[in-house]
């Protein structure tokens, strides 16, 4: 059976994993930067890129080790290429080039957009195409109907901010840390939702799309302006007025898609709990399964970027990408 080697680094997770053809995470590896990033509340990507830097080769071939594979075992050497934080894009994506190059294995530069899309797919063999995807994430939240490998269509998009950046700032105000979602995501879990009145941006609008901004700043003046509640109200009413409008926009796209196997949510925020809870009910409504990727397999990792060079790997017409591939910050799959 054939495995290929993911490496991820767009963001601030260096991980490397090898996945089987069938489905099997050999082994994977993760070095979080979150102790790196603290003391700065956020990413601060030439730090990110540094630390990529230092840390990808000898967790690659640790990775390797525990797998007791070397090179010459592996298939295909995929690596996200964008979109990104550039600096972390080109480490890996240089380093994926070397390995490839040396053990004369094909490249693969996958997007890692592409790799939230698919991950659910590793988790489960069932999910077949076409499925409805939220993907919820740092930088992104879009709806997209993943009709096969390769071929995606948006349906909506944000306009502002993405959720979990929402989550992240609603953290910083209410001096949560970093990184913020689950923080708040705990603190909501001892707060009153009803407590404290925020907007639900977008909520019953023709247009499609998603948009966070003003919830942000409405918990920034719930925060400035503390009444007869707790920040633990603050954080439960902002989680719950995020799902409303999550839930709004998503019954919304699927209204608009066509016929689709399962609701399936990917990227970090999928780790929320309320979220998912959220999503299923929704999904159940509309008699369609749900489909959620575990914990791990949400927020950024490498096996699903190993397992979109799988798949691409599999594919009747694969091809390998060029040495020459450039690392793009961005990329609309
Ligand atoms: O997919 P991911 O690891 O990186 C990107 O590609 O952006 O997503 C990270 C985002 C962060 O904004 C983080 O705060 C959010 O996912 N997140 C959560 C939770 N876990 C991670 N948001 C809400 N609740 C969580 N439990
Ligand atoms: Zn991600």
């Amino acid at each position: 059976m054939r495995v290929v080697l993911g490496i991820e680094s767009s963001c601030d997770e260096t991980a490397a994993a090898l996945v089987r053809e069938d489905r099997t995470v050999l082994a994977q590896r993760i070095a979080s930067q979150d102790e790196v990033h603290r003391p700065y509340g956020g990413v601060v990507p030439e730090i990110a890129a540094r630390a990529h830097a230092e840390r990808l080769a000898p967790l690659i071939a640790a990775t390797l080790a525990d797998a007791g594979m070397t090179l010459a075992d592996v298939d295909a050497v995929a690596a996200t290429a964008g979109p990104g934080l550039i600096g972390g894009v080109m480490v890996g994506l240089v380093s994926a080039k070397a390995l490839a190059m040396a053990s004369d294995k094909p490249l693969i530069a996958v997007n890692h957009l592409e790799g939230h899309a698919l991950s659910p797919r590793l988790a489960d063999a069932s999910l077949a195409y076409p499925y409805l995807l939220l993907l919820v994430s740092g930088g992104h939240c879009q709806v997209l109907e993943v009709q096969g490998l390769g071929r995606y269509r948006r349906l909506a998009t944000t306009i502002d901010d993405a959720l979990g950046e929402a989550f992240d700032k609603t953290a910083k105000i209410l001096g949560l840390g970093y990184p913020g979602g689950p923080a708040v995501e705990k603190l909501a879990r001892d707060g009153d939702a009803k407590k404290v009145r925020l907007p639900r941006p977008l909520l019953g609008s023709e247009e499609p799309h998603f948009s966070f901004a003003g919830l942000k700043s409405a918990v920034m003046r719930a925060k400035q302006n503390q009444g007869d509640y707790s920040d633990a109200d603050i954080a439960a009413s902002f989680q719950q007025a995020a799902l409303d409008c999550v839930i709004d926009r998503t019954r919304r796209a699927m209204a608009a898609a066509g016929d689709m196997t399962a609701l399936v949510v990917a990227g970090g925020v999928a780790a929320n709990q309320a979220i998912r809870a959220g999503l299923e009910k929704l999904a159940a409504e509309h008699d369609l399964p749900f489909v959620a990727p575990p914990l791990a397999l949400c927020t950024d990792n490498a096996a699903m970027i190993g397992w979109a060079g799988m798949e691409r790997l599999m594919s009747h017409d694969f091809a390998p990408d060029p040495l020459d591939i450039a690392a793009r910050p961005r990329w609309p799959l």
